[in-house]
């Protein structure tokens, strides 16, 4: 199948490393020309020498919102950004009444007000071009709370409001807006949680590892290649009728319907 992306222009947030790094090397592969961003672009530019396809590094702190600006001018004076993949680092573990009020919004500035700033930066260019795509990296805790993950079940929360209700204002206009939720996807993110949680509870990683890999229906994690070619898909000119949806990638985990 030809996923029709050739030669559009893709912005991948959260890019050196996990499902971020993933998705950007999933769209080159398709022929997109990926710039790829984060803090750390010296990890991008390392991935990207064993990558097919196009891939520019971009340093971006998404928490600086000077920064994201500065960015974003220089990206769009040299043309359009027809895919935007949001996604940045997960908030630290924490409780509900752990995290204070400035903890809760600094967050927010990083986890949802500067990546819907970035997608308002990008949405003039999509709509004159009259075809775009947002997809926004999620966690399967906006639809099942993850214990001891309050920041993030929260935060996330708010960008699926914003989500469903963008793409019902674009979606005669070519551009598509989804939401991809990611289960438990081996990353160091997960190794990290993992680490965390064996902490908190007193056992190894390795038994929490594959605790919780037993609860996953799949039985494993899944791998960065199996949620980034959804994404990929969301992102591409077949999945034109695709907005307003969240996805699961999650190997069943989600018991809900
Ligand atoms: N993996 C999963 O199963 C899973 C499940 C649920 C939710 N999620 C969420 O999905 C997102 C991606 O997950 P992941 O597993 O790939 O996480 P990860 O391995 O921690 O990667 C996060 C990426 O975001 C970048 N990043 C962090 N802070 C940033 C900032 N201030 N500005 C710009 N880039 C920043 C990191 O690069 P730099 O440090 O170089 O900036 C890195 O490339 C995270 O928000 C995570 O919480 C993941």
């Amino acid at each position: 199948m030809d996923l029709g992306i050739k030669g559009k222009r893709a912005l991948v947030l959260g890019a050196s490393r996990g499902l971020g790094a993933a998705i950007a090397k999933s769209l080159a592969a398709e022929g997109a020309d990926v710039v790829a961003a984060a803090r750390n672009a010296d990890a991008i530019t390392e991935w990207a020498k064993t990558t097919d396809g196009s891939v520019t590094a971009q340093k971006l702190d998404v928490s600086n919102a000077a920064e994201v600006d500065a960015v974003l001018d220089s990206l769009l004076e040299s043309g359009n950004i027809d895919i935007l993949v949001n996604n940045a680092g997960g908030p630290p573990p924490g409780s509900s009444t752990g995290p204070s009020r400035t903890d809760w919004m600094a967050h927010f500035e990083t986890m949802v007000a500067n990546l819907i700033h970035i997608a308002n930066r990008c949405l003039p260019g999509m709509e004159e071009a009259g075809w775009g795509r947002i997809v926004t990296i999620s966690s399967s805790g906006v639809e099942q709370p993850i214990p001891n993950l309050a920041l993030s079940n929260g935060l996330r929360s708010a960008l699926v409001g914003w989500s469903k209700t963008l793409s019902t204002e674009v979606a005669s206009k070519g551009i598509t807006v989804n939401i991809a939720m990611p289960g438990r996807i081996h990353t160091a993110r997960v190794d990290e949680l993992d680490a965390a949680a064996a902490e908190r509870l007193g056992k190894s990683v390795e038994d929490v590892a594959t605790q919780s890999a037993a609860s996953i229906p799949a039985g494993r994690y899944g791998q960065p290649e199996e949620f980034a070619d959804v994404v990929t898909f969301l992102c591409s000119e077949r999945a034109s009728y695709v907005t307003g949806s969240k996805i699961r990638i999650d190997g069943g985990s989600i018991r809900g319907i």
